[in-house]
């Protein structure tokens, strides 16, 4: 099991902070184990020592518009990347198509964090999408994509990736509203699933959120 205090760059060094010093502080988001004990915890330091329940609370009050989603029809292995990015990114969801069950360890315990839906085919996802309103987006290279650097993102969109080896699914990318794809100036076919999904949704937060 990941421990949300490993550091990502090496166990050696210890992330977090010691037990809170003197007089404790007041409010209902702050949790009496983690002042008592210190908060090693892989977030960032606003939210020391704040409770679980507190911080997924005050995440969901700023949630960006956009989700993503991925195709697990194989046990991808880039779902942990992605959680962990659509976490710092603050994305609305994340939407896994397919299998139920993935790799957490690239997640880093951001799980936790994030709302996770699972969708078991693709007519259940694009179901979903309807009743949500959002528009659903393809990323993956095919002939007709449009660059996803040109693109006008919108605001409520949902972004799908492929998965290693078949790529995104012909279903979703018939009933995509479009399908971008990220220029490449190399050998190779294509770039890793979750580096394609940070790429993508650091668009949109070049698009939509003041930096
Ligand atoms: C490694 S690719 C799948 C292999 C790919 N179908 C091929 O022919 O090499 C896995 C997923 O990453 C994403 N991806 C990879 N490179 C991409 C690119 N240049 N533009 C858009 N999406 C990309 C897509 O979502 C794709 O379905």
């Amino acid at each position: 099991m990941e421990s949300e205090a490993t550091a990502p760059w090496g166990a050696e060094r210890e992330v977090g902070v010691g037990p809170w010093e003197g007089p404790w502080p007041e409010g209902d988001h702050y949790d009496p184990e983690l002042l008592a004990q210190g908060d090693r915890r892989n977030v960032v330091d606003k939210y020391r020592y704040w409770s679980h329940a507190a911080i997924v609370a005050d995440l969901d009050t700023r949630r960006h518009g956009f989700h993503v989603a991925i195709e697990n029809w194989q046990h991808d292995f880039n779902i942990g990347t992605v959680v962990r990015t659509a976490n710092a990114f603050l994305a609305k969801e994340v939407h896994i198509i397919g299998k139920k069950r993935w790799n957490r360890r690239g997640a880093m315990v951001t799980d936790k964090y994030q709302h996770i839906r699972h969708h078991a085919s693709v007519e259940e996802f694009l179901g979903w999408a309807g009743t949500a309103g959002v528009v659903v987006l393809g990323v993956d290279l095919f002939p007709d994509s449009v660059p996803l650097e040109t693109y006008d993102l919108p605001r409520n969109c949902v972004l799908v990736f492929g998965q290693e080896g078949p790529g995104l699914s012909e279903q979703v990318r018939q009933a995509a509203e479009a399908t971008l794809s990220i220029a490449q100036f190399g050998s190779t076919r294509s770039i890793n699933a979750g580096v394609a999904a940070g790429i993508a949704m650091h668009a949109w937060i070049r698009q939509h959120t003041q930096v």
